[in-house]
């Protein structure tokens, strides 16, 4: 009885697999390029080749299985709500008709706002998702992730450029963050335990809340360069956006998001507690990993 993981190549679904392999699990991984997975395939995930977006390839994924992760891609286009939340439904539909009892939904730290001013983005699509597996299979644990860490490696360009974090949020306002490595840990945990069911909803954060005042200083002491938290208002955030050439529908999709940074309904509903603390701290991962990314191909 296996367990399927879509997103197999991507920050968290990679991780997630080899943790399930390395404890032994039957696993099934969805992919769009079976070479890409063929370092997983080796070590005996059975792969299936397709768009999650296929009947087939779903209905070939959730033959036999008797648990799913499911990661909503990252595929944003105009109408990414209407699009996340009905195939959320039609995967959550054929899960059901296999029987698999258990899904793991990678959700967000703020989902539960969906239904404020903006939606929040994508943000608000995570509660479609939600609800489509909550409505289909008996057993959904959602992991309601914080801002990830990986996203300051998108900083990168506007860093070197400026040496300068651009923010919504106060200089000094923690928020929490976490490592895509630790989200995969606790994945892999959900799904290797057998005692939760019904419906389960788990914050996971960093082991503290960071401020974007105390990400310009680390970055600074681990590069040697100033680097320095300025506040930008919403219309600056948004015009800067279409300024860098985002068109008009991920314009309003993020700045619904920075919008929930800005006014509180990005904070975690979720109580902290052992499982949704983890270890990562983010001045390691700055040192690690953004710090290398901003010194590189420096003459
Ligand atoms: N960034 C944050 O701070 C944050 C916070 C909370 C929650 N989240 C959620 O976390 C998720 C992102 O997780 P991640 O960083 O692990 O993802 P990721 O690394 O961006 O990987 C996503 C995978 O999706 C696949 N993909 C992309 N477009 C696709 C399409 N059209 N059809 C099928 N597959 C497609 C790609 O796989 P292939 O190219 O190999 O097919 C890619 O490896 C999102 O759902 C986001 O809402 C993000």
């Amino acid at each position: 009885m296996s367990i399927v993981v879509n997103t197999p190549n991507g920050h968290i679904g990679r991780a997630l697999a080899l943790h399930l392999l390395d404890a032994g699990a039957p696993l099934t991984v969805i992919s769009r390029d079976a070479e890409r997975v063929a370092d997983l395939a080796a070590r005996g995930a059975r792969v299936v080749v397709g768009s999650i977006e296929d009947e087939a390839t779903l209905d070939a994924a959730f033959a036999g299985a008797e648990q799913l992760f499911w990661l909503t891609p990252p595929a944003y286009r105009p109408g990414f709500r209407p699009w996340v939340a009905a195939l959320a439904g039609r995967v959550a539909a054929r899960a059901a008709a296999h029987g698999i009892g258990r899904v793991v939904v990678l959700s967000s730290v703020g989902a539960h706002n969906r239904d404020t001013e903006g939606h929040l983005g994508p943000v608000g699509a995570m509660l479609d998702v939600e609800d489509a597996f909550r409505a289909a299979v008996p057993s959904v644990l959602a992991l309601r992730p914080a801002f990830f860490m990986e996203n300051l490696l998108r900083e990168v360009d506007t860093l070197r450029a400026t040496g300068s974090f651009f923010t919504v949020v106060p200089a000094d306002v923690a928020f929490p963050m976490v490592a895509t490595a630790d989200i995969a840990r606790r994945a892999a945990d959900a799904l290797l335990d057998p005692t939760w069911a019904g419906a389960v909803y788990r914050g996971v954060h960093g082991p503290r809340d960071v401020s974007y005042g105390e990400l310009a200083r680390l970055t600074a002491a681990a590069t040697g360069q100033p680097v320095q938290a300025v506040q930008v208002t919403l219309d600056q955030a948004r015009g800067a956006m279409a300024q860098a050439g985002l068109p008009d529908f991920m314009v309003q999709l993020l700045g619904d998001m920075y919008a929930g940074f800005e006014d509180g309904r990005m904070s975690p509903a979720e109580p902290r507690d052992a499982f949704s603390t983890t270890s990562t701290d983010v001045a390691d991962f700055i040192q690690a990993q953004l710090a290398p990314a901003l010194l590189g191909g420096r003459e």
